[in-house]
């Protein structure tokens, strides 16, 4: 609404309440910013967010990133959430439209540095993103149900219909449902 009435002026610079001031490419910032502040992402792709304690998580998410190369998908970005700082992932899931989370069980709980994540988004406010979910568990998987009730907080949220469970490595029923994961973004994209 406030970029509408904006629009029939020629302005020259944009002084934020946070960040630095903007004196040029002002058409490509308030593209930006008309993107975030109505939540639409910025591109039709995908990152995954694992959480791996032995690498099985991450061998599964190189799998399904793999899968989505061979599916077609161009926009696809693999991050370690125990090696990014959260506040990037954050600024990644606004740009794009599917969020893939991948995370240990860890003592009933969720993964701590797939947790932090989801908190932090959330606290942004994210909106109208489609999340797939994948979980790991040893003995009493839970992480999956955890972050679906998080999720489920925000009603513009969508999820891809096949939840997948590894139980500590990836074997040959989890490398197929990974497959239908990456059919599933496929269509939602
Ligand atoms: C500290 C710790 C706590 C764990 N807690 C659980 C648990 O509560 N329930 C469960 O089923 N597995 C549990 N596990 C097993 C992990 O979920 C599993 O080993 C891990 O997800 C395997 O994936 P990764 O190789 O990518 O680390 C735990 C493992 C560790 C190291």
């Amino acid at each position: 609404m406030a970029f509408k009435k904006l629009s029939s002026l020629n302005i020259k610079m944009i002084l934020p309440l946070h960040g630095p001031v903007y004196r040029n490419d002002i058409a490509y910032i308030l593209d930006k910013y008309q993107k975030w502040s109505t939540y639409e992402p910025e591109k039709k792709g995908v990152i995954i967010i694992y959480g791996s304690m032995y690498g099985d998580n991450e061998n599964a998410a190189e799998i399904l990133a793999s899968s989505l190369s061979e599916d077609g998908v161009m926009d696809i970005r693999v991050y370690d959430a125990s090696m990014v700082d959260p506040s990037f992932l954050v600024s990644e899931s606004f740009r794009v439209s599917n969020i893939v989370l991948i995370a240990p069980t860890y003592n009933m709980t969720i993964y701590p540095a797939i947790d932090v994540y989801l908190d932090d988004m959330l606290r942004m406010g994210l909106k109208n993103r489609t999340f797939s979910l994948i979980q790991n568990g040893s003995w009493c998987p839970a992480s999956l149900g955890l972050m679906k009730k998080k999720l489920s907080l925000t009603p513009s949220f969508k999820f891809t219909a096949t939840e997948v469970t590894v139980s500590s490595s990836v074997n040959e029923k989890t490398r197929e449902d990974l497959k239908k994961v990456a059919k599933e973004i496929v269509q939602s994209l």
